[in-house]
């Protein structure tokens, strides 16, 4: 029997990834789990969905393609990669200003809930499944996502946080998707993810002054692990094409629409963190969007039309209704009621005049399959 691996980067099971992290969770802080433990409309969710559905899928229509990217995800490229090296500058935590700090550990932390999120998934859909193909590829992508969580929780340790993984898959609220739901969204997640990743990799190349924190050195072999994951939902999608056909186009632009629009919001609450990386957030969603629309072409039948004079003013619009709803709602009473009911209602006004801009509509390729090319 093979040693026990003492790190996750090592560990060849999301399971074996989770008792390493278990035995760490002594050190872990209630501070940074209560935030993950949050369940708002910008934070990230656990879900969990229909099994046996899942586990009814057929890849054989997609064999030829499915194959090579199993091939690729056993091969284990980046096995030992997610662990601190001799790469891994000092981190001068007690000094660093503290409004970015704050920012960039509350990064840290929604980015590692959102990694276990895919863990936990993932591990339950092997766990519950008895389809050979697609249980062996959950088991593949729960291993990937138990590894990216534990090497965020290494980065948070040294700044004295950690987010207690055991407690969260226990006590965190699941939502339920139907799983057509868990591949546009997880799908897009997995995409998005690869797309942020890249854009910030590629811009810290350029400008090595800016990484200010060590972590962003890893963001390659990291993102190249999404982009097989996103690869694998849209294969998967490929297997019914009733998934990306008809009156389902209507949920794929409800999804592409709230998860660029959550990404906007969300990245504009940082400004610290983004004046750090030198980077301007609204240059940042563009550059995301434009990447993950090029790749989404691959499976979507649409793309969003994101150079349309409406899309930037209300997602403008929705950023400004959701200061105002935070204000409100830290102001309480009838004044913050009502606060937040009229930021609710311009925020939903926001929304609305995102999804109704007309999309874009193209020819899919035969073959789905796309290697990072970013
Ligand atoms: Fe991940
Ligand atoms: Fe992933």
């Amino acid at each position: 029997m093979p040693e026990a691996a003492r790190h996750t980067a090592d560990a060849t099971t999301a399971e074996e990834s989770l008792a390493i992290q278990e035995e760490q969770a002594k050190l872990d802080s209630a501070g940074a789990t209560a935030i993950a433990m949050q369940n708002t409309l910008l934070t990230p969710r656990f879900y969990t969905t229909d099994f046996d559905e899942l586990d009814a899928i057929s890849v054989e229509g997609v064999r030829d393609e499915w194959d090579p990217l199993i091939a690729e995800m056993v091969a284990d490229p980046n096995k030992g990669h997610f662990r601190k090296t001799a790469d891994w500058d000092h981190v001068d935590w007690d000094n660093m200003e503290p409004g970015l700090k704050k920012e960039f550990i509350d990064f840290l932390i929604s980015s590692c809930t959102a990694e276990f999120s895919g863990c936990v998934l993932y591990k339950e859909m092997k766990r519950r499944g008895s389809n050979k193909e697609v249980t062996q590829l959950f088991q593949l992508m729960a291993r990937d996502e138990a590894r990216h969580a534990g090497f965020i929780n290494d980065a948070l340790r040294e700044a004295g946080v950690a987010v207690n993984l055991g407690f969260l898959t226990q006590k965190k609220k699941y939502t339920y998707f139907r799983p057509k739901f868990i591949y546009y969204a997880t799908y897009l997640s997995e995409k998005i993810g690869y797309a942020r990743y890249i854009t910030i990799f590629r811009h810290l190349e350029q400008h090595p002054e800016h990484r200010f924190h060590p972590i962003f050195k890893w963001f390659e072999e990291w993102c190249n692990d999404e982009f097989r994951h996103g690869e694998a939902f849209a294969l998967l999608m490929k297997t019914d094409p009733k998934l990306t056909s008809g009156h389902n186009v209507w949920w794929i632009k409800f999804f592409l629409t709230a998860v660029y629009a959550t990404m906007y919001v969300r990245d504009h609450q940082r400004p610290a963190f983004h004046e750090a990386l030198g980077v301007d957030p609204d240059w940042y969603a563009h550059e995301v969007f434009t990447k993950t629309s090029a790749i989404t072409t691959q499976i979507f039948p649409i793309t969003l039309d994101i150079e349309h004079p409406r899309w930037q003013r209300n997602l403008e619009r929705l950023h400004k209704a959701n200061v105002d709803i935070a204000a409100a709602k830290t102001r309480g009473g009838l004044s913050g009621w009502l606060g937040n009911l009229w930021g609710s209602a311009r925020a939903a006004r926001a929304f609305a005049a995102l999804y109704t801009i007309p999309a874009k509509r193209h020819d899919r390729p035969a073959e789905v399959r796309l290697q990072p090319a970013y």
